[in-house]
């Protein structure tokens, strides 16, 4: 049952359940930042970089280079890309696969631009994002969340670090995986990592009109959390105030 019917059989209002896009560049911390909110709000949580990752994974898995434009964008339209969320996190589907784990691998990221640059492939997961989060009640992070997908939603948070203190906390998460690597060529891969995401044509990061910016450099995971929860609260308060005010 949704949460909408659940109201409506308990005989209350619908509760307004809004729509809350993060961007930020890579390793901002934005992916479980935007999951614990989503997890506190008992939101669904959409992770926008999965689904380009996706499409990357399937076009490696077919041998079909991914700067093939073509080829490429008519992957992403036949695609068939499903989050299934289970106790502890959502897993990725592909054509009915779990690409979990595949997504993540070092060969996808190095083979992504392409296919994050390519407009046809933008507009193909663009309209898949504005369906899976049209009826609210959904955080979805990316970079052009707050820009292109959901200029409108009621929440737009820009979060941002330092590239040093994101190289900083990627190395931590690949010490915790026992993955070894360097500072210097982590911190080289965010700052390309971050030009790609600026100067792309199409659906380049920045910071959209009426978005909350949020500078993580300082702050912990459960302020970074806090913070955003607190902002979706005080905007839902303010909805339904101007709805009484309405009725
Ligand atoms: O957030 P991530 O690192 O998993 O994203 C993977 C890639 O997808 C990254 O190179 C940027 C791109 N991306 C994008 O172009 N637009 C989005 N909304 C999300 C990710």
């Amino acid at each position: 049952m949704s949460n909408i019917e659940k109201d409506l059989q308990a005989g209350e209002k619908p509760a307004i359940r809004i729509k809350i896009a993060i961007d930020g560049p890579a390793a901002s911390g934005k992916s479980t930042t935007a999951r614990e909110v989503a997890r506190r709000l008992d939101y669904l949580y959409i992770d926008s970089g999965a689904m380009y990752r996706a499409v990357t994974r399937k076009a490696l898995d077919l041998g079909i280079p991914t700067d093939d434009d073509d080829a490429v964008a008519a992957i992403s339209a036949d695609i068939l890309i499903e989050f299934r969320p289970n106790k502890e996190k959502t897993e990725i589907y592909v054509d009915g696969h779990d690409v979990s784990a595949g997504i993540r691998l070092p060969e996808v990221t190095r083979a992504i631009n392409p296919v994050a640059a390519n407009r046809r492939v933008r507009e193909n997961l663009v309209a898949r994002q504005q369906a899976l989060g049209k009826a609210g009640g959904v955080v979805m992070d990316g970079r052009d969340i707050t820009t292109v997908v959901f200029p409108d939603a009621e929440l737009k948070i820009f979060m941002k670090a330092t590239a040093e203190e994101r190289a900083r906390r990627r190395l931590r998460e690949l010490e915790a995986k026992h993955i070894s690597a360097e500072y210097d060529a982590v911190l080289k891969d965010i700052e390309v990592r971050d030009h790609a995401d600026v100067s792309r044509q199409h659906g380049p990061l920045r910071q959209a009109d009426g978005a909350v910016l949020i500078d993580t450099t300082q702050l912990t995971f459960e302020e970074q959390v806090t913070h955003i929860c607190n902002l979706a609260r005080e905007m839902i308060d303010d909805l339904s105030q101007s709805d009484d005010a309405l009725e």
